[in-house]
């Protein structure tokens, strides 16, 4: 018997099985993941893709934005969550001034992701101006996830986290970055806070896949991050998010149920201590 059929361990997610999956029409599913535990079980739920996003910024660390999380910052968090996988395609967010400055320090950020963290590809924000970058990084073998639209990392540029491209010539250049990444190399393309017509608009024209995030139905995959679709994050509910558990309230009621337990002496019972 062939070493492939007598094992147990499930077939892995390549970029090529998301390309694949574009070709045969089958949506692609993707979740971030910070830690080793969530990676665990969201890779056991049979998620295709884990992004390990800079917006660990946001829902770990507690800043505002993500431009304070650093390469070594990224690298700790991806390192966790690649020991949980055994199936997703793993993504790490290159953060934000590591990849910006020379297309050298990209490449080596890049290369440090993967070889320290164990990543299996890098995603970086951005259209025509990290183009030549992305083409150094795919030649030298990396994976690389692009993103357009809403890019958090350019907020301040922004000014706002309002949705992207409405008007034509922000939409036209949209459409440029996208067709620009496709050709450097990019294995897909994170389509965040665009208006849905015209993520059916670049979905259509590629043909690698597009995964959005509150860029509508017509993406070839979805991305949530793990923390806001579990309901851990009460205060944020913007349009586009679904909450499919609501473990703040969960994990509320679970606390409070053990400090009350604590306080009247109820736990530890005899049967949860050792004789
Ligand atoms: O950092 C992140 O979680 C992301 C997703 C929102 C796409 O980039």
């Amino acid at each position: 018997m062939s070493t492939e059929l007598s094992s147990n361990k499930p077939v892995k997610v390549t970029t090529q099985t998301v390309v694949d999956m574009k070709e045969a029409g089958e949506k692609i599913s993707m979740l971030t993941a910070y830690d080793f535990t969530m990676a665990k079980l969201i890779d056991n739920a049979g998620i295709d893709i884990i992004l390990v996003g800079d917006s660990a910024s946001n829902v770990i660390a507690g800043f505002e934005t993500t431009l304070p999380m650093t390469l070594d910052h990224m690298i700790y968090h991806t390192s966790c969550v690649v020991r949980g996988v055994d199936r997703a395609l793993v993504v790490a967010d290159l953060p934000f001034m590591s990849y910006q400055v020379t297309t050298k320090e990209a490449l080596i950020s890049a290369g440090r992701m993967m070889k320290e963290a164990g990543a299996h590809a890098v995603k970086m924000e951005g259209g025509k101006p990290i183009v030549e970058t992305i083409k150094r990084i795919v030649d030298a073998g990396i994976p690389v996830m692009g993103h357009l639209g809403l890019t958090p990392q350019s907020i301040y540029k922004f000014g706002t986290y309002k949705v992207r491209a409405k008007e034509e010539e922000e939409a036209e250049q949209l459409l440029t970055d996208a067709k620009l990444l496709q050709d450097a190399g990019c294995f897909s393309i994170v389509l965040e806070k665009i208006p849905s017509k015209l993520a059916i608009e670049v979905s259509q024209m590629l043909d690698i896949p597009t995964i959005g995030i509150g860029a509508g139905s017509g993406c070839d995959g979805q991305v949530l991050v793990s923390h806001d679709m579990l309901g851990l994050n009460k205060d944020f509910s913007p349009r586009f998010l679904r909450r499919y558990a609501d473990l703040h309230s969960e994990i509320i009621t679970a606390v409070g149920n053990y400090v009350h337990d604590v306080k009247s002496g109820d736990f530890p019972n005899d049967k949860e201590q050792y004789n």
